[in-house]
């Protein structure tokens, strides 16, 4: 089998990239290793920046999203029981958030990618990267129960998430990893449950952090923070709840919505960067190059923009014979990468109780909070990277 580029993974990153590879009049092959169906039913992130949305109605992927996901003009930045709205769209000249989970979107995708008559082949076993030293790279792989065969192409993209073959490559001698991992991590949930609250609140309140999320109408996505090594059968439901109302309770007579849990989970946090992002006929994208903590509600988002960029080199490859933009692709997207590593750093940093930390730090954090209410510079900054940065 060949094709112009090769894709390992069915991802945000490998899925967008096919859907502006085709656009581009491009031809791709997309390996997967999951099912269809478990890629469509992962729960993972839930807020697209602002031109991501913008990016689905381009592709003609966004019909769906316009009419089912929640459009959200501000977030609730919440500690000491005081609650106060950050004005997102005030703050970025008419820009909003929209809520839209993962799994949705990757739907979106997958239905638009086929309808073009793309190629996705899922439930791919033993992908092996050849070649990528030389000028015929070429990815091995296995369709379950059946003979090894071979996807020759002139690159390949290794937009297989962080536990991917891709990243690893790349020669140890020829790449640098820098990493920080959080000592807490969030358990989140799916509970059956009206919206309490008009849109999402972070919170920093009794002994650590919350998040109200959504879903849908009667669908809420909440998580809490906890010990990384926690186990969910130590979290009975009582328990969320208890924790939830201490984190997310306020003095002025609002309660949280209780409901049935019916999905119950644990996600570590940590910050991640892969440096260079490409390496021969190789190029890696999104979570197999970069890990944020959700905090800032990035991952995905920055994993869009590495295939944005990546396409628009290939164009110009493909196009006009023009290898610069190609050569450039990981200086350009790790300038965007190092700051939605310190933007979801932050978040992070200001939002959870570090049991690491001391009670200045903590201090410092909640001044860090009262500032943004107080400074519109502050304000501004926050908005910004939130709603999603330009382009430079
Ligand atoms: P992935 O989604 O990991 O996709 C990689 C694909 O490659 C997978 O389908 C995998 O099966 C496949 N694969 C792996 N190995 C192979 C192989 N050998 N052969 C073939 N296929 C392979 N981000 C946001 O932007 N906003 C949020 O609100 C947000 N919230 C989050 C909340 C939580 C709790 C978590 C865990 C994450 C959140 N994220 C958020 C992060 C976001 O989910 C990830 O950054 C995003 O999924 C990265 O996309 P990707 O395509 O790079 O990788
Ligand atoms: C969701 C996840 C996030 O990491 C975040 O910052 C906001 C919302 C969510 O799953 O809804």
């Amino acid at each position: 089998m060949r094709t112009q580029v090769g894709i390992i993974g069915c991802g945000p990153a490998g899925l967008f990239l096919a859907l502006l590879l085709a656009r581009a009049g491009i031809g791709c092959v997309n390996l997967e290793r999951r099912s269809r169906a478990e890629v469509e039913t992962t729960l993972r992130a839930g807020v697209l920046e602002h031109w991501v949305a913008e990016l689905m109605d381009a592709l003609g992927v966004g019909v769906r999203m316009r009419r089912e996901a929640h459009f959200h003009a501000g977030i609730t930045l919440q500690w000491q029981r005081q609650r106060y709205h950050l004005d997102i769209e005030a703050l970025t000249g008419g820009r909003r958030v929209t809520v839209y989970p993962q799994h949705e979107v990757l739907k979106d995708l997958i239905a638009g990618r086929l309808a073009q008559g793309g190629e996705l082949i899922f439930d791919v076993e033993e992908t092996e990267i050849r070649g990528i030293d030389g000028a015929a790279p070429s990815i091995g792989f296995r369709r379950k129960g059946s003979e090894l065969e071979t996807l020759e192409c002139d690159y390949v993209v290794g937009a297989d998430g962080f536990h991917g073959p891709a990243r690893q490559a790349i020669p140890r001698s020829a790449r640098v990893e820098y990493e920080k991992v959080y000592p807490f991590g969030w358990l989140g949930i799916l509970t059956q449950a009206k919206k309490s609250w008009h849109e999402l609140i972070y919170a920093n309140q009794a002994g650590g952090f919350a998040l109200l999320s959504t879903r849908s109408d009667d669908v809420q996505r909440m998580y809490v923070q906890c010990d990384p090594a926690d186990n969910v059968e130590n979290w009975p439901d009582d328990r969320i709840w208890d924790e939830l109302d201490a984190r997310l309770g306020t003095d002025d007579g609002w309660s949280l919505i209780h409901g049935t849990i019916f999905q119950k989970n644990i996600v570590g946090l940590r910050s991640f960067v892969c440096e260079p992002m490409q390496h021969g006929k190789l190029f890696i994208a999104g979570d197999a190059a970069h890990i944020v903590p959700p905090t800032g509600a990035k991952g995905l988002n920055l994993a869009v923009a590495d295939v944005l960029v990546l396409s628009r080199a290939l164009e110009a490859r493909y196009r006009r014979g023009e290898q610069e933009a190609l050569d450039r692709y990981s200086e350009t997207c790790l300038r965007r990468i190092w700051k939605a590593e310190r933007f979801s750093w932050f978040m992070t940093t200001m939002l959870h109780d570090n049991p690491q930390e001391s009670g200045f730090d903590r201090r410092i954090h909640f001044a860090e909070l009262d500032l943004l209410r107080t400074s519109r510079a502050a304000a501004m900054s926050l908005a910004e990277n939130y709603v999603g940065l330009a382009f430079d």
